[in-house]
């Protein structure tokens, strides 16, 4: 199997929510207007897409700060079942990576607490634990951690505590 990736774009948001919904069932599944906000809102999103045209996985990047001061999340990252486990969300999560290296920002996201194989995807990608979320998923009540990957160039992580209080600010 061949995929290649490519900007995530509005014709791929009908197919985006069907996996979803299949990859995230009880943990608020993305609605079509969620992603169109995401992509509105100017972060760095790419499609994994095969030689037959289908969309086997996608992922998003959020961007925040300014010139010199930039910090990124992984918003999501999703593969369609079918394509998992064929190197498909190494791929899209390197791309975010690549993206965050060029600003040298460092990268947040939350994990379920469960999900093994998403941590150890990150933690072999250079994330690490920073802290817990208790309840964050709805309608699961599933926790989340937040992991967090400096900045390429070895700066000091951003002391998470203070980043969530900002965001909750
Ligand atoms: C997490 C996810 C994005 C990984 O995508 P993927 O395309 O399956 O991942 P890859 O094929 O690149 O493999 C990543 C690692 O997971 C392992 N893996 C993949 N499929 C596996 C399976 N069925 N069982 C056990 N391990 C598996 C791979 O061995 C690989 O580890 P390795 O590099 O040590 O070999 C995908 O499983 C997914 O969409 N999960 C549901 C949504 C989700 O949890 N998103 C993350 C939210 S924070």
């Amino acid at each position: 199997m061949t995929v290649t990736l490519e900007p995530l774009r509005r014709a791929h948001i009908p197919r985006c929510v069907e996996i979803e919904r299949i990859l995230f069932v009880g943990d608020g599944p993305w609605s079509a207007s969620a992603f169109r906000s995401e992509l509105d809102a100017g972060g760095h999103y790419v499609a994994a897409v095969t030689e037959d045209g289908a969309l086997a996985g996608y992922a998003g990047l959020a961007i925040a700060g300014r010139q010199g001061d930039w910090e990124t999340s992984v918003h999501t990252i999703g593969v369609d079942p079918e394509f998992q486990g064929r190197g498909v969300g190494t791929l899209l999560l390197r791309a975010l990576l690549a993206r965050a290296d060029e600003l040298r920002a460092p990268v947040f996201l939350e994990v379920r607490t469960d999900n093994e194989r998403a941590i150890r995807l990150y933690e072999r990608h250079g994330f690490d634990r920073v802290g817990v979320r208790r309840r964050y998923y709805r309608p699961s009540g599933a926790d989340a951690y937040t992991m967090c990957r400096p900045p390429l160039g070895g700066a000091e992580a951003p002391d998470a505590s203070r980043a969530e209080r900002e965001e909750a600010g």
